[in-house]
C-alpha cells in the first residue's frame, strides 16, 4: 500500500524522506516521489519503479530544501509510471500533495473540476484534491480553513501530506488510513508508518479520523475537519528501536524475522491478558475476525474456545456480517498491523452495533486500537517482511495464553511457557533438513497442504506462506475433504504435506496419506509418528508437543522452507510481488 512521509525543521529533506520512504519500502510500492519546497519554489522528482531506481537516475538529494513530503505508490487509479507517481499538484505547481488510501467520489469531482476549465495531467484520484485545494486556497483569507473546507468535499480514505508554496508548514488530514505526526526537537514529521520516524523521533501524536492539523518547526495544531474545533490528542513514546527495523546481519528480513521467534515468543507471552478474560467471561456471543494469517490464528482461538465448549466463530474480516450483533456480543480481532481495512470496517460496524471489542495487534496507536474496548500488544517488535512469521507466532502464543487463562488451565499454561526454547530447539534442529527438502521440492510446482483438527490452521498457514514467496500453486484442505473433490488434481510430481502429529488425528491422517501415496503424489510427512513418518517420501522430523500447541511449533520449518526456496527461485522474499504489508484499502 502507499506510503506518505513529511519534514519540517532545519535539515535537508529530501535527505530524510528519502531514508524515510526506504523504511517503508517493505510496504509495497511500484512508484514513488518526493516534493520539497525551496526558495524557487516546489521542485519535484518523481518515477516508476524502486527509490534506489529512481534515485540512480534523478538524484533526489538534489532537491534543496528544508519542507517537504513523500511517498511510496502501489497503484489503484492509473498504471505505475511517471506521470501517475505522487506528489501531485495543482496547474500552477504550487500545491503539492501526496495521499494514501481511494478517494470514492473523484469522478464527480473531476468532471466538476474540467466543467471550470481544470486540465488533468493523471489518471489519479489525488490529482483531483490538489486542484480543489489550489481552488479553495485562492478564495479563503485562511490557509488552514481554505485546505480543510477542500477536504471536507472528499469521500472515501485519506491520509494526505500537503505543502503550499510560501507557505511554511505542513497540513495533514486522515480518514480511514494511516498517518502518525513525529514531534522532534525543533524539528516535525508525519508517516504513514511509525517505522519511518524511528530514527529521527519515538514521540508521536496520534490523529483520530476525521482530524487535520499543521505542523510548523515548533509543533502541531489539530482541528476537526467537520467543523474546524480545535482539538488535543495522546502524544506516546514508541518502544520500537530503529536497530529493530534493521537486518542486523541477516539476508533478509524474513530470515531474520522467523529466527527471532523464540525472543517474539516471550515477548508475546507475558502480554497482560487480564481484561480480555473478564470481557470473555461475560460475553454471550463471541465471534473471531481477522484477514489473511491473522485469520488463521483466528482459527486456532476457535477450536480452543469450542474445546473449552464456549461458542465462537471465526470470520474472515471482509466476510464478517454484523447484522445480528448487540450489545451482548463479544469480537475478537486479530491485526498484526491495526490498520487493514476490512478488519477496521467490520469492527467499527459491529462497535455501532454495541458490541465489546478486544483487539490483538503489534501496532502501538494503530487504528484498530482506537475502536477497541481492550486491546493486547503482542509485543514481538517491527515486522518488516510482508510475509507474516514471529507475528502469527506472537498472535498464536497470546490467543493461547488468554484461552487457558480463561479455563485456568495450568497444566497448559506451563507448556506454553516451554514455546520459547522448543521453538529455538526446532529453528536449530531442522535448518539442515529443511534446506535439503527445499533443493527436492523447487523443482515441483504443485503443492497441498493438508492436516486435521487444530492442525488444519497451520496447513493453511504453510500454503499461504509458500504461495505468498515463491508464487507456486500452493492450497490447503482438511484432509478429510481431500477425496471429495481435490483429490482429482493429484499425481506424480505433485506433493502433499502431511501435517500429522501423534494424537488423536494421526490414525485418519495415516489413511489421507496412503490416499495420496496412491494417486502418486510425492507426500512429505511432518510429524512426531514413527509409524506415519515411515509412509512419507519425504519427512520432517518434529518433536513430541501437546497436541492443542501444533500450529505453534508444526508452522516453523514451514516458514524456513518457504524462505530458502523463494531465495533459491530468486525471488525476494521481503517484498514478494503484488503483495503489501498493510492492506488499508477494503
Ligand atoms: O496486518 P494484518 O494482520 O491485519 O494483515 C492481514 C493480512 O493481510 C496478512 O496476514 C497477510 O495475509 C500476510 N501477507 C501474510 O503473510
Amino acid at each position: 500500500m502507499c506510503g506518505i512521509i513529511g519534514y519540517i525543521g532545519k535539515k535537508k529533506a529530501s535527505e530524510l524522506i528519502l531514508s524515510g520512504l526506504k523504511k517503508i519500502e517493505y510496504r509495497g510500492y511500484d512508484s514513488a516521489g518526493i516534493a520539497v519546497m525551496g526558495k524557487d519554489g516546489i521542485k519535484i522528482i518523481k518515477g516508476e519503479g524502486k527509490l534506489r531506481e529512481i534515485d540512480e537516475k534523478k538524484n533526489f538529494l538534489a532537491l534543496e530544501g528544508d519542507i517537504g513530503i513523500g511517498h511510496t505508490r502501489w497503484a489503484t487509479h492509473g498504471p505505475p509510471c511517471e506521470r501517475n507517481a505522487h506528489p501531485h499538484t495543482d496547474a500552477k505547481g504550487e500545491v503539492a500533495i501526496v495521499h494514501n488510501g481511494i478517494i470514492e467520489n473523484f469522478s464527480k469531482l473531476k468532471d466538476e473540476l474540467i466543467q471550470q476549465g481544470v486540465k488533468f495531467e493523471t489518471d489519479t484520484d489525488t490529482e483531483v484534491i490538489a486542484h480543489l485545494i489550489s481552488k479553495s486556497i485562492s478564495k479563503s483569507k485562511d490557509i488552514e480553513e481554505g485546505i480543510r473546507e477542500a477536504i471536507l468535499r472528499l469521500e472515501g480514505a485519506y491520509a494526505l501530506g500537503i505543502i503550499v508554496k510560501g507557505v511554511r508548514k505542513l497540513f495533514v488530514a486522515r480518514k480511514n488510513a494511516p498517518l502518525v505526526i513525529g514531534r522532534g526537537e525543533g524539528e516535525m514529521f508525519f508517516a504513514s508508518d511509525i517505522t519511518a520516524l524511528l530514527e529521527y523521533t519515538k514521540k508521536m501524536i496520534l490523529l483520530e479520523d476525521g482530524d487535520f492539523a499543521s505542523l510548523d518547526e515548533g509543533g502541531c495544531t489539530i482541528y476537526r475537519i467537520g467543523d474546524g474545533q480545535s482539538v488535543r490528542r495522546e502524544q506516546i513514546e514508541v518502544t520500537w528501536t530503529a536497530q529493530m527495523a534493521q537486518k542486523e546481519g541477516h539476508a533478509h528480513f524474513m530470515l531474520k524475522e522467523i529466527m527471532q521467534q523464540p525472543q517474539a515468543l516471550s515477548a508475546a507471552l507475558s502480554a497482560d491478558v487480564k481484561d480480555a478474560v473478564s470481557l470473555l467471561k461475560n460475553s454471550e456471543n463471541l465471534a473471531i475476525i481477522g484477514c489473511g494469517t491473522s485469520y488463521y490464528a483466528a482459527l486456532v482461538f476457535e477450536y480452543l474456545m469450542h474445546k473449552q465448549g464456549k461458542g465462537a466463530s471465526s470470520y474472515i474480516a471482509s466476510e464478517f456480517n454484523s447484522w445480528k450483533i448487540g450489545n451482548e456480543d463479544l469480537i475478537v480481532a486479530i491485526s498484526q498491523s491495526g490498520e487493514t481495512a476490512d478488519t477496521l470496517a467490520a469492527l467499527k460496524d459491529a462497535k455501532n452495533k454495541g458490541a465489546k471489542i478486544i483487539v490483538i495487534t503489534n501496532v502501538m496507536g494503530s487504528s484498530i486500537t482506537r475502536v477497541a474496548d481492550v486491546s493486547i500488544m503482542i509485543g514481538v517488535g517491527p515486522e518488516i517482511g510482508v510475509l507474516a512469521t514471529k507475528s502469527f507466532l506472537g498472535q498464536l502464543a497470546v490467543l493461547y495464553k488468554l484461552a487457558y487463562t480463561l479455563s485456568s488451565n495450568e497444566k497448559m499454561l506451563e507448556k506454553l511457557f516451554e514455546a520459547p526454547a522448543k521453538v529455538g530447539e526446532i529453528l536449530r534442529t531442522s535448518k539442515e533438513n529443511v534446506q535439503n527438502l527445499s533443493d527436492e521440492l523447487v523443482k515441483l510446482r504443485d503443492f497441498f497442504f493438508i492436516s486435521r483438527g487444530i492442525g488444519y490452521p497451520c496447513a493453511l498457514e504453510g500454503a499461504l506462506k509458500l504461495k505468498e514467496v515463491t508464487y507456486l500453486h500452493a492450497e490447503s484442505y482438511p484432509a478429510g475433504e481431500l477425496k471429495h473433490g481435490p483429490i482429482s488434481l493429484l499425481e506424480e510430481n505433485v506433493a502433499v504435506f502431511a501435517i500429522a502429529p501423534l494424537g488423536s488425528t494421526s490414525a485418519k491422517m495415516g489413511g489421507s496419506i496412503q490416499e495420496c501415496k496412491a494417486r502418486n503424489a510425492k507426500v512429505i510427512v511432518m510429524s512426531d509418528d514413527e509409524a506415519l513418518l515411515k509412509e512419507g517420501a519425504l519427512t520432517l522430523r518434529m518433536p513430541s508437543v501437546p497436541e492443542e500447541l501444533v500450529p505453534l511449533y508444526y508452522i516453523v520449518p514451514l516458514q524456513m522452507l518457504s524462505y530458502f526456496m523463494a531465495v533459491k527461485m530468486q525471488k525476494d522474499p521481503d517484498q514478494p510481488r503484488n503483495l503489501a504489508k498493510s492492506v488499508t484499502v477494503e
